[in-house]
């Protein structure tokens, strides 16, 4: 099989294509086939060594394909069976093995690369609307960088749930595809906030912001009494120490940093959320973008475009 591989943390360019003997599969794993892997920016944050991992390691948690063989204690799934999984490592690979725990059937009308597009970021998305803040018809919802693959998918799911969505993109071509998810209302970053007092009065319920330090302090000023500041990511960077007198002077607001692991802890958990989200997709109610697809002995351009923002919705490696 052949896997990237990163034996020193730094710029895309530390990402490597190489052979590698298959995996070892456990008596509770599944081996599996990879048809598409997801990109994600934990990936850049691992490859730099934001988020430190004993080196080397092969990057990469989520993506779909078919099942190649079975572990002796593995009941639920069978060779020929279409999977996914998030949260997964050593994803950019044509091959890996993953616990049973972790693996999720993917109904036929879900094609793998869809599966393999939505499951990580959708299944964020689905516990950020769902749990963190549970968003209601009426809702006043602040998606920042609302064409990415997180934004376009909090969007549509915010709409499903009737709230309304304003989104930020830095570009034309981003606050177009911002609009087709059903953004209501779409602004540049410049000074949001104000822009948000306006179009709201007393500001938004809940900001989902995984941009981080370039838009913390006005993601907080955008916030409604009470309103919930989620910051679930920091592609822009990270965002320095916080002063608690910071949530009181602003309405008495909620802060949190939530991450999916805390999210799918449980089987039953994991299924939930994943049965809704192929749910939609197989019904047609979530669009699943793929904006980029590159082999995946190109992962350095694809981490190169991410971070350079040029990518819209989801970036895939096809092995
Ligand atoms: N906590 C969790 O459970 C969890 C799970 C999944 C993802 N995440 C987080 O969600 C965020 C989005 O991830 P994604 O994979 O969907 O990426 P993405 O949104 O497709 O790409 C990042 C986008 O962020 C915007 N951005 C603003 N400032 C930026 C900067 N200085 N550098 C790079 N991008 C910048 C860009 O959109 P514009 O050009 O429109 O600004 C860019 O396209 C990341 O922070 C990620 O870590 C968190």
């Amino acid at each position: 099989m052949r896997a990237i591989v990163v034996s020193a943390t730094g710029g895309p360019e530390v990402l490597t294509c190489t052979d590698h003997p298959d995996p070892e599969p456990d008596p509770g794993d599944v081996l599996v086939d990879v048809a598409a892997a997801g990109v994600n920016f934990i990936d850049v944050y691992h490859r730099m060594g934001r988020y430190p991992l004993a080196l080397p390691f092969v990057p990469g948690e989520e993506g779909a394909g078919i099942v190649a063989a079975v572990g002796e204690d593995v009941r639920d799934f069978a060779v020929g069976d279409a999977v996914a999984w998030a949260s997964v490592p050593r994803s950019y690979a044509s091959r890996i093995a993953v616990p049973a725990s972790k693996l999720l059937a993917v109904p036929d009308g879900v094609a793998p690369e869809i599966a393999a597009a939505v499951t990580l970021q959708g299944l964020t998305a689905h516990y950020l609307t769902h749990s963190t803040y549970e968003v209601k018809a009426g809702d006043d919802v602040l998606v920042h960088a609302a064409a990415g693959g997180m934004g376009l998918l909090l969007t549509q799911i915010a709409k499903l749930r009737g709230a309304r969505v304003i989104g930020t993109v830095s570009t034309e071509e981003k606050e177009t595809l911002a609009r087709q998810a059903g953004a209501d209302e779409v602004l540049r970053y410049g000074s949001f906030s104000e822009a948000v007092r306006e179009l709201t009065g007393s500001g938004v319920h809940v900001v989902y912001d995984g941009v981080g330090a370039a838009t913390f302090d006005q993601s907080i000023a955008s916030l409604r009494p009470r309103g919930m500041m989620a910051l679930y990511g920091q592609a822009s960077g990270p965002v320095p120490p916080v002063d608690p007198q910071v949530l009181a002077r602003n309405g008495s607001l909620f802060l949190t940093r939530p991450t999916l692991t805390h999210h799918v802890a449980t089987r039953d958990e994991l299924t939930w959320r994943a049965s809704d989200l192929y749910g939609w997709v197989a019904s047609g109610q979530l669009r699943v973008h793929v904006s980029e697809r590159y082999p995946l002995e190109e992962a350095a351009r694809a981490h190169e475009d991410l971070e350079a923002r040029r990518t819209t919705g989801k970036v895939l490696l096809i092995p």
